[in-house]
This record gives C-alpha cells, sequence and structure tokens, in this order.
C-alpha cells in the first residue's frame, strides 16, 4: 500500500509536469513515501482552507457561492478518469478558469466564473490528490439538486 502510495505520487509528479503548460514548472524534490501520505493529509487543510471559503458543503444552497466539491467530483472523475487526468485537470482550472474551459457551464451560469487563485502546484496537487481519493462532504441538499438538475439523463 505504501509502495503504491509513493509510485502514484510519483505519477503524478511526472504527469502535472507534463501537463503545465506555462513554463513555470517548479523542480519538486522526489517524494518519499512518508511525504506521500502527508500530502494527502495536507490536502484535506488546504481545502477546507482556500477553497471551503466559496466551495463550503455546510452552506446552504441558498447561500453557497460556489458548487460543492461533490458537483466537482462528479463532474470531473468518470468511471474511466484516471487520478493523473484529474490532477492535470486541476492545473489546467486553477491555472487560468475560464468558461470556454469549464466542465461545469451550469455553474459558470449560476455563481459567476470562478476569481483566479493563485496557489503554488504542490498545493492544487494535494487538494486534487485529496479529492479524487477521498469521499467528501456532501451538503444535505445536494443529492435532491443533482437529481432536479440530471435525473436520469446523464451527462
Ligand atoms: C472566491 C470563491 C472561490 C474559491 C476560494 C474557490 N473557488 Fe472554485 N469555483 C468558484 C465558483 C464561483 C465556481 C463556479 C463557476 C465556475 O465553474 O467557474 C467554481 C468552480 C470550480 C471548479 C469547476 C470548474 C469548471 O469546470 O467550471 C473547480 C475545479 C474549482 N472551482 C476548484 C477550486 C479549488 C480546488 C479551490 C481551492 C484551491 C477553489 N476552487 C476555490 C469559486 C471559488
Amino acid at each position: 500500500m505504501r509502495a503504491l502510495l509513493f509510485l502514484t505520487a510519483l505519477t503524478f509528479i511526472v504527469s502535472c509536469k507534463q501537463a503545465k503548460k506555462s513554463g513555470e514548472i517548479e523542480d519538486t524534490p522526489m517524494q518519499t513515501e512518508v511525504e506521500a501520505e502527508d500530502l494527502a493529509i495536507r490536502g484535506e487543510k488546504l481545502l477546507t482552507t482556500y477553497c471551503y471559503q466559496c466551495h463550503d458543503p455546510k452552506m446552504s444552497i441558498d447561500n453557497i457561492l460556489a458548487p460543492p466539491m461533490i458537483a466537482i467530483k462528479n463532474h470531473y472523475i468518470m468511471e474511466e478518469t484516471t487520478k493523473e487526468a484529474f490532477v492535470a485537470d486541476m492545473l489546467i482550472w486553477m491555472s487560468e478558469p475560464r468558461a470556454e474551459k469549464s466542465k461545469m457551464p451550469d455553474a459558470v451560469e449560476k455563481y459567476g466564473l470562478m476569481n483566479h487563485q493563485v496557489y503554488p502546484d504542490s498545493v492544487i496537487i494535494g487538494i486534487a490528490e485529496y479529492l479524487y481519493d477521498n469521499e467528501v462532504e456532501q451538503p444535505d441538499w445536494y443529492q435532491k439538486h443533482h437529481e432536479e438538475m440530471h435525473g436520469s439523463d446523464e451527462e
């Protein structure tokens, strides 16, 4: 398990570097397995600190400022989506949110386009890995809303 974690962490780093286009590639040192685990723990903390300002699952449907992370997972992670692809997608979105790139155009319409938030790649990777690997808190209203929005009509 630890070896697997280590391997996947390495794969992310490699694939994320490839996914980055802007030329501001950071030099990521070799990860140890402990660091990989730390990254996931850190991911949760980063998610609540930086993303839940707007994506807070505890907010009511009328007060939430952005779709809850469960909705983001549902739109970004399909059955065939690999962790590497999801991490890369997150890096791409966070590097410059643009309506044309959105996988959730309804959310852009409803909440307005996400402001560009600048975080180091390591922060985004930590959050994305955490999101991919873990169940995220789901607002009470989400299930009903999801069914109303999507019903039997799967996107
Ligand atoms: C200041 C408010 C705010 C913060 C903070 C914020 N977001 Fe968002 N985010 C939004 C809004 C509003 C939307 C919905 C509109 C959109 O998709 O652009 C959104 C949408 C998204 C989407 C869906 C993009 C799509 O395809 O349309 C992703 C992915 C995302 N946020 C990731 C994050 C992550 C990760 C963090 C924390 C590092 C974060 N956001 C922090 C406001 C925020």
